[in-house]
C-alpha cells in the first residue's frame, strides 16, 4: 500500500484532468519533466500580481519583498538537500548549466594538461559534453567507468581509474535510462582518499528520494526544479563550503560584482558571485512552493510510492515475452524509471501507439548516446513515475504495449 494518498495528490494537479485523444492522460514522462501542482502555479501568479520587482537592487517595498521571498527559497533549498547553509546554493537555469558552471569556474581554473576526470558510461550528455569541451581546451583526459550486464557501475573500474592524476569524479546519482541508483557515498570516499573532488548529477535523485549532500560527502551537486514539481528555468548548484569562494566567476555582469573599475572588477560574496544579471525571480519563488509540497508528502514516502509502482511495472513488463527491460531487475536498486523495447519495433512507433491510448512516454536515446551504444541499441521507450501515478496507469501502459505488439506483431516477433 502506497504511503501517499494518490487520489488527493492528483486533485492538486490541474493538468491530470485533461484527456489526450479522448483518453484520460496517463503521464509517464516524469524523468523528462514533471507536472506542476496548483500551489506552484499559484505562487507564480501571486508573484506577478502582487510583488513583481527586480531583486537585490531596489529599496522600495516590492523589491524588498521579492528579494526576501527569493532568498527564503535559497534557504529552503539548502534545508531540503542537507546543505550547511544558503551560501552553498547557487541558482542556475538547470542541471546542465550547473555542471557547465563547474566545468568553467572550477575546471578552467584548476585543471592542467594530463589531469584526469573520471565519468561513467551511463552519464546524461549534460554530464559529458561540458567535460569534453573542457578536455578539448585544457588537455584534460576523460576516463569512463563501465557497467555490468544489469546496468550497475563496475566498482573495480573506480579502483583502477581513480589515480594520482584524477582531479574530479563526476557521476550521476541515478541513471535516467537504467534507473540504477549509484553508491555515490562510497565513490566519494574512494575519490577523496585519492585526492579527487566529486560532482553528483542529482537531476534524477533529488526529486525522488531523500538526498543529504553533507551525508553523501559530495563536493558539488546539480539538479533541476522542473523535474521536481517546480517550474522550468531554475536549476541548483550546491558546492561544499569554501569551493565557491575559491573558484572563478562563471558569467560576468551585474549582481556578481563588488567594485567595478574600467579595467578590472572584484567579485560579490558567494553565492551571488555566480548569479550574474537578473535571475529567474518568479520561477525560483515558485520552486519554493514545489519544495514545500514535496516536504509535506515526505521524501521517504515519495521513494516508497515509486518503488511500489516500479516493482509493479517491472513485473508486468516482464510478463510480455517480446519486451526487453534495461537496468537492475529489482525495484530496490533503481529509481522510478523503466526503459524497455518491444522486439525490434522502433520505440517511436511504440510511443505513437501509446499516445493514442493517452499514455505519454519518452522514446529515443534519452540524451545518453554512449550508453545506448553500450547497450547495443539505438533507442528505447521509457516510462517514468512520480507522486501522482497510480498502479492502474501501468495497466493502461501495458494495454498499449499489447496493442502495439498485435498491430506490429510481424515486426516484434522478428527479434
Ligand atoms: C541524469 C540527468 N542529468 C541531467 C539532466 C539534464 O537536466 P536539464 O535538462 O534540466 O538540464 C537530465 C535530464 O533529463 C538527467 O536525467
Amino acid at each position: 500500500m502506497s504511503s501517499i494518498d494518490v487520489g488527493r495528490v492528483r486533485d492538486d494537479f490541474p493538468i491530470l484532468r485533461r484527456t489526450v485523444h479522448g483518453r484520460p492522460l496517463v503521464y509517464l514522462d516524469n524523468a523528462a519533466t514533471t507536472q506542476k501542482p496548483r500551489a506552484v502555479i499559484d505562487a507564480l501568479v501571486h508573484y506577478y500580481e502582487n510583488y513583481n520587482a527586480n531583486i537585490h537592487r531596489g529599496i522600495h517595498a516590492l523589491s524588498e519583498e521579492a528579494t526576501a521571498r527569493y532568498e527564503e527559497v535559497r534557504l529552503k533549498t539548502a534545508h531540503f538537500i542537507g546543505a550547511p547553509g544558503p551560501e552553498t546554493v547557487v541558482f542556475t537555469r538547470n542541471t546542465t548549466e550547473s555542471i557547465n558552471l563547474v566545468a568553467h569556474a572550477w575546471g578552467r581554473r584548476y585543471l592542467r594538461p594530463g589531469d584526469e576526470i573520471v565519468l561513467t558510461i551511463m552519464e546524461h550528455h549534460s554530464n559529458l559534453v561540458p567535460w569534453q569541451l573542457l578536455a578539448r581546451d585544457t588537455g584534460v583526459k576523460l576516463q569512463f567507468v563501465d557497467i555490468d550486464d544489469e546496468g550497475r557501475l563496475i566498482w573495480d573500474d573506480f579502483e583502477r581509474l581513480i589515480g594520482p592524476r584524477t582531479r574530479l569524479v563526476s557521476i550521476t546519482h541515478m541513471s535516467n535510462v537504467l534507473g540504477t541508483i549509484n553508491p555515490v557515498k562510497d565513490i566519494a570516499e574512494l575519490a577523496h582518499s585519492r585526492g579527487a573532488l566529486v560532482l553528483v548529477d542529482g537531476a534524477q535523485s533529488v526529486p525522488h528520494m531523500a538526498v543529504d549532500v553533507s551525508g553523501l560527502e559530495c563536493d558539488f551537486m546539480a539538479f533541476s526544479a522542473h523535474k521536481m514539481l517546480g517550474p522550468t528555468g531554475v536549476g541548483v548548484l550546491y558546492a561544499r563550503q569554501g569551493l565557491l569562494e575559491e573558484m572563478d566567476p562563471f558569467l560576468g555582469g551585474g549582481e556578481m560584482i563588488s567594485r567595478v573599475l574600467p579595467e578590472q572588477s572584484t567579485w560579490n560574496d558567494v553565492p551571488w558571485k555566480y548569479e550574474a544579471g537578473t535571475p529567474n525571480i518568479a520561477d525560483v519563488i515558485a520552486f519554493g512552493a514545489a519544495i514545500e509540497y514535496l516536504q509535506a508528502l515526505g521524501m521517504d514516502a515519495v521513494r516508497a510510492h515509486e518503488k511500489e509502482i516500479t516493482a509493479y511495472a517491472l513485473e508486468a513488463l516482464s510478463a510480455v515475452p517480446q519486451v526487453t527491460i534495461y537496468g537492475p531487475r529489482e525495484a530496490e536498486a533503481r529509481g522510478g524509471v523503466v526503459a524497455f523495447n518491444l522486439g525490434d519495433l522502433h520505440p517511436h512507433d511504440l510511443g505513437t501507439v501509446l499516445d493514442r491510448h493517452g499514455v505519454a512516454v519518452r522514446a529515443g536515446h534519452h540524451c545518453a548516446q554512449p550508453l545506448m551504444r553500450r547497450l547495443d541499441c539505438v533507442a528505447t521507450a521509457r516510462a517514468s513515475f512520480y507522486v501522482y501515478n497510480r498502479l492502474d496507469e501501468v495497466d493502461t501502459l501495458l494495454e498499449g504495449i499489447r496493442e502495439a505488439d498485435r498491430f506490429f506483431g510481424h515486426v516484434a516477433t522478428r527479434a
